[in-house]
């Protein structure tokens, strides 16, 4: 007889990280069935051994999870792991005493990278990009969202995407891809910015939804990026084309491209250290994430807070990433991000795992699949070695990922040994 279930979890103690959950609410040891990587039934371990499952009701793979802990798949919700070079030497030159800015202005920076990956291919850019997925998947990462922006070019920004697409070939995880051409001003458009944005309103973005190649896209709104008003053009366009829009904002100074970024419905405002009080309202009433990515603010040594009390105050959903990038943040650990969001914007260990799990859904659009363990949502799962929750948190580079699933497959292999 053909089992109803492909893959049954046994003596899983479920951190669910429902959005409105007060605390973690550590579940008894649970049975999750899972059908064509979906959960479909969550039931008392202790009942399903006191009346064992009828033999339709076993699956064709049973896992004893001998009362680990078990929380959805984390989820990366802002990366740029798809790029060539390397940037150390900038990193040099920031410890001695140059800012970034400068860096930028002086043609370093973002478009060093850009450079660089002009001149690299669609496969060596997946392949270069494999290690620093396969960091991120063994910190538990089942989803994560790649942005292009290093290419600034109609035919290299797709590469870019193609080549982030190309990922889910080498690895298991579910790869979102943003299009962010509207990261910096590439050097062919040097005085003139606005002619770059109609090139990106006019070609890249119908081409990139046309072929289906990104499901949002960004922007760098930023003095060394683009102004308000190009950002709502690239927004408007976006839009037009049935794309979610997001947005880089409030990083460096306050520029207002967090409340532009609300009033378009954006899925995220990310990094947000400069967002004011009026930013914070304009988030409120949207149902725009506030990512935070304390990477770029720990290798930058910024000093300015993100408005975190405030936001709390008005019940913003905040996220946590890793802004994975040559530039500002080279860590691929989102459980470091977490410990990070603790330690230095003062999130509390429950807040940072939501930030990772179910408002790092919101923030890719996928709130009502992933990011929770529920019956109908995705079969995402990190299985954890470790004896409460806060932990993930707390230590940093002690391997205690026990296992992965995505879209219900159990990730067994090396990635994560
Ligand atoms: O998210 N802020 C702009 N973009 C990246 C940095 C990219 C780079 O420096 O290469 C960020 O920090
Ligand atoms: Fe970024």
């Amino acid at each position: 007889m053909e089992s109803s279930y492909d893959l049954t979890l046994v003596n899983a103690r479920l951190v669910s990280m429902t959005p409105n959950d007060q605390g973690y609410q550590v579940s008894s040891p649970k049975t999750l069935q899972i059908k064509s990587g979906k959960i479909v039934a969550i039931s008392n371990s202790e009942a399903v051994s006191a009346s064992p499952l009828k033999p339709e009701e076993q699956s064709k793979v049973v896992y004893n999870c001998k009362g680990k802990l078990v929380t959805p798949g984390l989820i990366d919700c802002h990366t740029h792991l798809i790029f060539a070079g390397n940037r150390s030497n900038e990193f040099e030159m920031r410890l001695k005493g140059v800012p970034y800015t400068e860096i930028a202005k002086q043609g370093g920076g973002i478009l060093s990278t850009v450079h660089a990956t002009r001149n690299a291919t669609v496969d060596q850019l997946t392949e270069l990009a494999v290690p620093r997925l396969t960091g991120l998947m063994q910190t538990g990462v089942t989803s994560v969202e790649v942005k292009s922006g290093y290419g600034l070019t109609l035919k290299d920004e797709i590469k870019m995407l193609r080549s982030a697409k190309a990922l889910e070939h080498h690895a298991h995880i579910k790869v979102e891809t943003t299009l962010l051409a509207a990261h910096a001003v590439p050097p062919e458009f040097k005085d003139n910015a606005d002619r770059y944005i109609d090139l990106v309103c006019q070609e890249i973005i119908p081409l990139v939804a046309e072929e289906n190649l990104a499901s949002s896209v960004d922007v760098f709104c930023e003095s060394i990026g683009f102004n308000l008003e190009q950002t709502e053009k690239v927004f408007q366009a976006a839009k037009q084309n049935g794309l979610h829009v997001k947005g880089h904002t409030e990083q460096l100074s306050n520029l207002g491209g967090s409340a532009l970024t609300a009033h378009y419905s954006g899925l995220s405002v990310d990094h947000i250290e400069f967002l004011d009080s009026s930013g914070v309202e304009a988030l409120a009433s949207s149902n725009t994430v506030a990512t935070l990515l304390p990477g770029a603010f720990y290798f930058l040594r910024e000093t300015q807070l993100p408005p975190i009390e405030l936001l709390r105050k008005h019940n913003v959903p905040m996220a946590i990433a890793t802004d994975f990038n040559p530039g500002t943040s080279p860590f691929a650990d989102l459980t470091m991000m977490m410990n990070m969001g603790c330690t230095l914007f003062g999130l509390t260990p429950e807040e940072a795992l939501r930030g990772v799990t179910c408002h790092a859904a919101q923030a890719l659009g996928h709130s009502t699949t992933r990011g929770q363990i529920k019956t109908g949502f995705d079969a995402d799962l990190a299985i954890w070695d470790i004896p409460h929750p806060a932990d993930l948190s707390y230590q940093v580079g002690v391997p205690r990922l026990a296992t992965r699933i995505v879209d219900g497959v159990l990730c067994l292999g090396g990635e994560q040994s």
